[in-house]
């Protein structure tokens, strides 16, 4: 058992290593190296993330392997070849990823445990991930982990990502605490992981519905974990990959991640898009609830401070609104 572990190790790590040879040094990686150029990814970011192309073949990975005494079942169970039965009865195997840009997913040590695959340009799926394998478990881990990790302790701060490019855009820009849970919602098990290295966690997903769902969601996850979440925004419809082009790593560091708003702030802010405020009942409906997501927040001081921004914003007194927190407060009793 631990002999076929170590060989799906094995042959995780020479595919790797193929992907990358493919993409640095061969005319099947041209076209791949161009697309990420375009995209403004450096030398020193394609060595450092490993990054490798899967060239546009059903059996290019698959005789690789096979002369190298690799079975297909181990390639199936590594989540390299997919299987496609055949008239005959017998199956027969294919390269999981094809024409794809790859990324290597580390588990926290280091070792190779899966990859990401962006199609070139425009197709479906943009993104192929390998499935779940007896080394790789979407939920508990988190991409670039064993990189970041050093850089979330010294900072006690870790910044959470959508995606491969944005934390590898983040990382060219000088923000090296980044990890992602690459797509899906952040899981319990990945906020422990979190918690562990460090005390704050900012979310910097992508500014869409999508991402702004899934950064609630996530903030709820991370406070159970007693993580201090924090917040980064940007412009309707940018991601971190997108804005860093667009602005500039300077403008990254200091007007996305460094004004991240505390979790109290983001929530009010939020809940504020709901409601017309220039409507006198709404603008009464919006304070009613943001009083009730105050009301939630565990310190007092916190709430205080929430209470009188609350009260100066919109030119009520304190008092009044601390009546209406107080009603809250003993309803939820
Ligand atoms: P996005 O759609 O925001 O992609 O999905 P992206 O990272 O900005 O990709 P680019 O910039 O177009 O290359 C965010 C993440 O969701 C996962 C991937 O991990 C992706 O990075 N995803 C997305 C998938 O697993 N499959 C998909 O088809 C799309
Ligand atoms: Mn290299
Ligand atoms: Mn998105
Ligand atoms: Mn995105
Ligand atoms: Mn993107």
């Amino acid at each position: 058992e631990e002999d076929r572990r170590q060989r799906l190790r094995q042959v995780l790590d020479l595919a790797a290593r193929l992907y990358h040879h493919l993409l640095t040094r061969t005319e099947y990686g041209k076209a791949a190296r161009d697309y990420l150029q375009k995209r403004g990814i450096e030398h020193r970011t394609i060595e450092e993330f490993q990054l490798g192309y899967a060239p546009d073949s059903y059996h290019f990975l698959l005789r690789f392997m096979k002369r190298r005494g690799y079975d297909e079942r181990l390639l199936m169970e590594a989540g390299l070849v997919a299987e496609r039965e055949h008239s005959t009865g017998r199956p027969s195997y294919f390269d999981r990823f094809r024409r794809r840009v790859m990324f290597p997913i580390h588990d926290s040590q280091g070792r190779v445990i899966g990859f990401g695959g962006r199609m070139l340009g425009e197709g479906h799926p943009k993104y192929l991930n390998s499935p779940e394998t007896d080394l790789f478990h979407k939920g508990k881990f988190l991409f670039n982990l064993h990189r970041a990790r050093k850089v979330i302790r010294r900072e006690n701060q870790a910044v959470l990502f959508e995606g491969y490019m944005d934390v590898i855009s983040a990382w060219q820009a000088g923000i090296c605490g980044g990890v992602a849970s690459l797509g899906t919602s952040l899981t319990d098990s990945q906020a422990r992981v979190i918690r562990r290295n460090a005390e704050t966690a900012v979310i910097c997903y992508d500014s869409d519905t999508a991402g702004n769902a899934a950064a609630e969601r996530g903030l709820d996850v991370l406070k159970k974990r007693d993580c201090i979440v924090k917040v980064a925004r940007m412009p309707d419809g940018m991601d971190p990959d997108d804005y860093i082009r667009e602005r500039g790593s300077d403008s990254f560091r200091s007007d996305v991640i460094a004004q991240a708003l505390p979790f109290a702030a983001f929530k009010l802010e939020s809940l504020k898009k709901e409601f017309d405020l220039k409507d006198e009942e709404q603008r009464m409906r919006y304070l009613t609830r943001a009083v009730e997501v105050i009301a939630d927040l565990p310190l007092a001081i916190e709430r205080d401070h929430y209470l009188r921004r609350l009260a100066e914003e919109f030119h009520i007194s304190l008092d009044a609104l601390k009546q209406e927190h107080r009603g809250i407060a003993s309803k939820k009793k």
